[in-house]
């Protein structure tokens, strides 16, 4: 209710000034050029009515908009378990067409789930296409309408993060009770300003004219501006990358098929932007030995290297699938021989089990801490599925690939080049190599112990020590600290204080939990000085772990302000559901949707470890 009463007076407050700005108001959002996504939620939590509700209110927004070809394009997609797409942005140019297009959609109906996080990727990657209608000069909006939570929380916020850093502009929708957190995570910053919240869906109107006034105010990408932005848009639209093909070219594998593996890579290279400067790629086979057949390149043309991939010779022997992936994290992708500022990638193909399954997990395992990031394609009915999960890299349903024979494979170019070219856009940017070999890193982890209790207390150290073992490396560049409570917080009342119980219970206030605050405090002031073996060069992490609201907020927010601004980085694990996800916002380094890492319940702990290490890789 007292959401709903929030967006009746935003509205109100945006109806009374847009009287005075109508006129200028108006003229702005027709010089608008915008390609405006909306993505709806049509999971069994929803009715037939309020979809049509949720129909009714895009039409209406619609309205408002400067539609056209070269201003306003708006493209529309539903989703529940599955993906459907509505209409593209190129599809519909006028408002009356685009209107009789939305009326003309129905109720995806007798879904199971809700599915949001692989709406938000099919969002990103597929909807502003070029070849869909997307423009490059365009602001890119995703206008997301939800009543239910989404399957996998993770899934969707990670999404959410992609979308923000490709630079879409992201508007979250709430209707009903949903959970803030989720949709607090999907939508860009300003939040205020990029998630909403209605009771139901007939109230839908009320924050129509809200967005109507954001989506008019939106900055247009600057069309004149040249440089990387404009590079050709086949494959990874420029994204720079080192990738390997690692062959399996052992004797389970019938001749011709080897073949068809190596028109495979020649399919999947197709899609990619080759060049000295953007992708790069070598192939390796292995069988019993390794045999490094095109060294990692991007000066020779793509006919040359399609000869050299159609030479490549069939070896035949055993399958020593570690030793291929140790060559590759030792020599193929050492500093000599990759870049180390782009995102180094790794297509591995096999047939059958490799012939030591200890070395092989232990040696993925190696290259993923390496910072490499792993395919594994598994062909045919001999393959372990466990064992191409521990090859590839995490999550699996994002690494792994299987096919039924040799045939099949080029069913999965497509879906391999676009997941290839997703690794350097988020990963590789963003983690450089902090968390790897080369960037040091002082960590600071502050609980207070004494709000937390003994119990959970040492469940969050045991993560922490979990974490600082993952972070370590041999060179030593990790520096770990923790600050558990500042003593003199709460000082013993001697008996000689004792005078009458009004004075008792005075003293008693004016010992008040003040929180993190000190903490904070102590942190900023000392220990990433000098003196307590803080290093001039390295990256600050601070990482605070919060169950409950804050004692002490307003003092506490300050001080994580005054510790941001020294180039201290805040990061945030919240546990439970009962903090207040504001605050929480307020206390981290933004985007907050980086910098918070959320954890159902103390028993579940350990599932933050990676989401943390993940946050602390992922730059600012
Ligand atoms: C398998 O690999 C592990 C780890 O590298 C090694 O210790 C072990 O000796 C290998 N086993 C065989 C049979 O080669």
């Amino acid at each position: 209710m007292r959401s709903l009463l929030h967006f009746l007076a935003f509205a109100l407050i945006l109806k009374i000034s847009a009287h005075a700005e109508k006129i200028s108001e108006s003229l702005e959002c027709h010089e608008k050029v915008a390609d405006v996504v909306f993505v709806l939620d049509s999971s069994v939590s929803l009715r037939e009515t309020d979809y049509d509700a949720q129909l009714d209110f895009v039409k209406m927004l619609v309205d408002t908009f400067a539609v056209g070809p070269k201003n306003i394009r708006v493209g529309m997609m539903t989703f529940g378990t599955d993906m459907r797409l509505d209409f593209n942005l190129k599809e519909h140019q006028n408002k009356e067409g685009l209107k009789a297009a939305i009326s003309r959609t129905s109720y995806l109906g007798d879904r199971q789930g809700t599915n949001t996080g692989e709406a938000l990727q099919y969002a990103r990657t597929k909807m502003f296409e070029k070849e869909n209608g997307g423009r490059d000069n365009a602001a890119k909006v995703i206008i997301l309408i939800t009543d239910g939570y989404s399957h996998n929380l993770d899934k969707t916020l990670w999404e959410a993060s992609m979308a923000h850093s490709d630079g879409i502009e992201v508007f979250a929708i709430g209707v009903g009770g949903m959970d803030d957190r989720e949709l607090r995570g999907v939508g860009s910053e300003p939040k205020d300003k990029h998630v909403f919240r209605v009771d139901n869906y007939k109230a839908l109107p009320h924050i129509q004219k809200a967005l109507e006034h954001r989506t008019c105010e939106l900055p247009h990408n600057d069309q004149s501006k040249p440089g990387p932005s404009v590079k050709p848009d086949t494959g990874c639209g420029g994204k720079p990358a080192d990738v390997y093909f690692i062959v399996d070219s052992s004797s389970s594998i019938w001749k011709p098929d080897f073949h068809k593996q190596l028109d495979f890579i020649k399919e999947v290279i197709g899609q990619f932007d080759l060049g000295q400067d953007s992708t790069r790629v070598g192939v390796i086979t292995f069988s019993d030995g390794i045999h490094p057949i095109i060294p990692l390149s991007g000066s020779q043309s793509r006919q040359y290297l399609e000869e050299q991939i159609e030479k490549i010779p069939y070896t035949g022997g055993g399958t020593n699938t570690g030793g291929a992936i140790r060559y590759l994290t030792d020599h193929g992708f050492s500093a000599a021989i990759a870049r180390p500022e782009v995102a180094h990638v790794a297509i591995l193909m096999t047939d059958g089990q490799s012939k030591n399954l200890t070395n092989t997990y232990l040696q993925s395992r190696r290259a993923h801490k390496a910072g490499i990031y792993l395919f594994a394609i598994g062909i045919g009915q001999f393959v372990d599925t466990l064992e191409l999960n521990d090859i590839a890299s995490n999550p699996d349903k994002d690494f792994v690939f299987q096919v039924d024979d040799y045939t099949a494979l080029t069913s999965i170019k497509e879906l391999l080049a676009i997941k290839t070219c997703q690794v350097p856009q988020k990963f590789m940017k963003d983690q450089p190599s902090s968390c790897s070999i080369d960037t040091a890193t002082d960590v600071m982890f502050v609980l207070d112990s004494g709000a937390i209790g003994r119990r959970h207390s040492h469940m969050i150290e045991h993560l922490i020590a979990d974490v600082v073992r993952e972070m370590e490396s041999e060179h030593h560049v990790t520096r770990a600290g923790i600050i558990r409570e500042s003593c003199s917080q709460t000082p013993d009342i001697g008996l000689s204080q004792y005078d009458n119980a009004h004075a008792f219970k005075r003293h008693l206030k004016s010992v008040e939990h003040k929180g993190l605050q000190p903490l904070i405090q102590k942190l900023r002031r000392y220990s990433f000085k000098s003196r307590y073996g803080g290093r001039k060069s390295s990256q600050k992490i601070a990482v605070i772990f919060v169950d409950d609201i804050l004692d002490n907020p307003g003092p506490t927010i300050l001080e994580a302000r005054r510790a941001k601004s020294t180039n201290i980085r805040v990061i945030v694990v919240a546990t439970g559901n009962h903090y207040d996800e504001k605050q929480l916002e307020q206390l981290v380094t933004s985007p907050a949707s980086r910098n918070i890492v959320h954890v159902d319940h103390y028993k579940n702990i350990g599932e933050a470890k990676g989401r943390l290490l993940y946050s602390m890789c992922a730059g600012r």
